[in-house]
């Protein structure tokens, strides 16, 4: 049940290997293993959306997923290619204060404007219902998904 196991994936478009335990999460591994700690570890079960990653094109949380379940796959993290405009628009329109939600939120706009490039108050609304931000009232980061939108 805990041994320890050797996994080979792609992130951010380059070949990387982790030596991980196998109850380990992908979140983990990512921050503590594979020098990416963009991905911010805030609940581990799944509540605030911090450590969003795109998991083979899908939004998941990357503190649900073990490591080893990632062996073989494609993750794109916050510190990955393509969030730069969604970066930008969070910080124009005033949305990130502490900023620790900031990177959850910035992949899960990117992956919401991939799918719905022009999403409408609802769609947005679902979209990132699943990331917690306890500074901002979320009037702002709803601007910023609006601005990046226009903008993408
Ligand atoms: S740390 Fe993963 S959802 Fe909160
Ligand atoms: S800016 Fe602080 S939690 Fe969102």
């Amino acid at each position: 049940m805990h041994g320890r196991v050797k996994i080979s994936l792609t992130i951010n478009g380059e070949r990387r290997e982790a030596d991980v335990w196998e109850g380990e999460s992908l979140l983990f591994a990512l921050r503590e293993r594979l020098g990416l700690p963009g991905s911010k570890n805030a609940c581990e079960q799944g509540e605030c959306g911090s450590c969003s990653v795109i998991l083979d094109g899908e939004l998941v949380c990357a503190c649900l997923v073990l490591a080893a379940q990632a062996d073989g796959h494609e993750v794109v993290t916050v510190e990955g290619p393509g969030f730069e405009h969604v970066q930008q628009a969070f910080v124009e329109a005033g949305a990130v204060q502490c900023g620790f939600c900031t990177p959850g939120l910035v992949v899960a706009t990117a992956a919401l404007l991939k799918q719905t490039p022009d999403p409408n108050e609802d769609e947005i609304r679902e979209a990132l219902s699943g990331n917690l931000c306890r500074c901002t009232g979320y009037a702002k980061i709803f601007d910023a998904v609006r601005l990046a939108a226009e903008r993408a």
